[in-house]
């Protein structure tokens, strides 16, 4: 039986992009005992693999040259040799961008899809739920009464994030690029307000959005939309850094903000995190996360692209802001 992979040839460099990709057709071997043999369903396009394919010290180490490039994704057991599995098993985990592939039990987790679709633990039921959840009750703590503003706010991880802080008792602002993403955040989210950070100047827009100054800054984007957020946080205002997707295009020139004193001045607490720092506390988030959703409570879109070969369009989409919804590519 022969699987499709994308492999990631070399680290990116002044070249063309898509030279980093190559589409390959590979045998694939009899599965050992202890292991599974999965088809393939979705997998998630996420930012985050840009730090992947980037030779650097991060939260893990980057993908190896030829390798097969690494992505969460969904599949079901189709062989089995492990005692925790059967075919016909859903699974989730480090599935990587191919069609199948044969893995040790312990790399993979079962799913339930008596619960949700399998996309879902893709979506607002996995990790970028669990990373909005957790970014923002554990480390946010939104407090009724408080405004809370969130960046890249209509995506996966900040319409949790904001939703989560909305649940609060919180004053929310949501800031995304675009009129139908700023919509989306008032119409379906019920957020207090929507900043389109590509129309007109964003710091006059928060000023006006946060007469009392901000409490809590979630930070999906860094760079210009931080400036503007530093500039108007009150006096001991938290910030949650998420991520900086508005420097993952430059990591060696990447900016930071020019009034980072602010973070002095006004005696301000910033904390980054991953979920790394919360892999043990995931059925803690699904305890919040299944029933808001099942009971309506709690909003997540998914955006699908389709085909294993539309990776390196997928992956370029999210940077553009192309994607409205958690950004996944259907495999089979
Ligand atoms: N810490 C963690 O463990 C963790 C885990 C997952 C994700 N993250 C981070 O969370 C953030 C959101 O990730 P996601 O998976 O939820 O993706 P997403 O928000 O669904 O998609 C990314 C969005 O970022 C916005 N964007 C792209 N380029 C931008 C730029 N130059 N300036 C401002 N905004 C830009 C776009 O929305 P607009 O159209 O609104 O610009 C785009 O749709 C990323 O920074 C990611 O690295 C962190």
């Amino acid at each position: 039986m022969e699987a499709i992979q994308i492999r990631m040839r070399e680290y990116p460099g002044a070249g063309p992009a898509r030279a980093v990709w190559a589409l390959t057709h590979d045998p694939l071997r009899p599965i050992a005992d202890g292991e599974i043999l999965v088809a393939i369903d979705t997998i998630s396009i996420d930012p985050g693999m840009s730090g992947w394919i980037t030779n650097k010290r991060s939260y893990m180490p980057p993908v190896k040259p030829a390798g097969v490039m690494r992505a969460f994704g969904v599949g079901e057991v189709i062989e089995s040799k492990s005692g925790g599995f059967a075919a016909g098993d859903w699974v989730s985990g480090f599935t990587g961008v191919q069609t199948h592939g044969v893995f040790r039990e312990e790399r993979l987790r079962k799913i339930d899809t008596s619960i949700a679709p399998p996309v879902k633990f893709l979506s607002g039921l996995g990790m970028t739920g669990f990373t909005g959840y957790f970014g923002m009750s554990d480390i946010g703590e939104p407090q009724e009464g408080e405004t809370v503003v969130v960046s890249a706010a209509s995506g996966a991880v900040g319409s949790i994030a904001a939703q989560v802080a909305k649940h609060s008792g919180a004053r929310v602002i949501g800031i995304a690029g675009g009129p139908d993403k700023c919509a989306y955040l008032l119409d379906e989210l019920g957020l207090d307000g929507a900043i389109d950070y590509k129309q007109g100047d964003v710091a006059e827009a928060l000023a006006r959005a946060c007469p009392d100054e901000i409490d809590l800054y979630f930070d999906n984007v860094g760079g210009e939309t931080l400036e503007a957020v530093l500039s108007l946080m009150r006096y001991q205002g938290r910030i949650v850094v998420c991520g900086a997707i508005s420097q993952y295009g430059d990591f060696a020139g990447a900016q930071g903000p020019a009034n980072f004193m602010s973070v002095v001045t006004h005696s301000l607490t910033i904390r980054g995190f991953t979920m790394r720092d919360y892999m043990h506390r995931v059925p803690e988030a699904l305890g919040w996360l299944i029933p808001a959703w099942k009971e309506g409570r709690l909003k997540m879109r998914e955006h699908l692209v389709e085909g294993i070969e539309k990776f390196p369009d997928a992956y370029e989409m999210i940077f553009r802001g192309e994607n409205h919804g958690k950004l996944l590519l259907k495999i089979s």
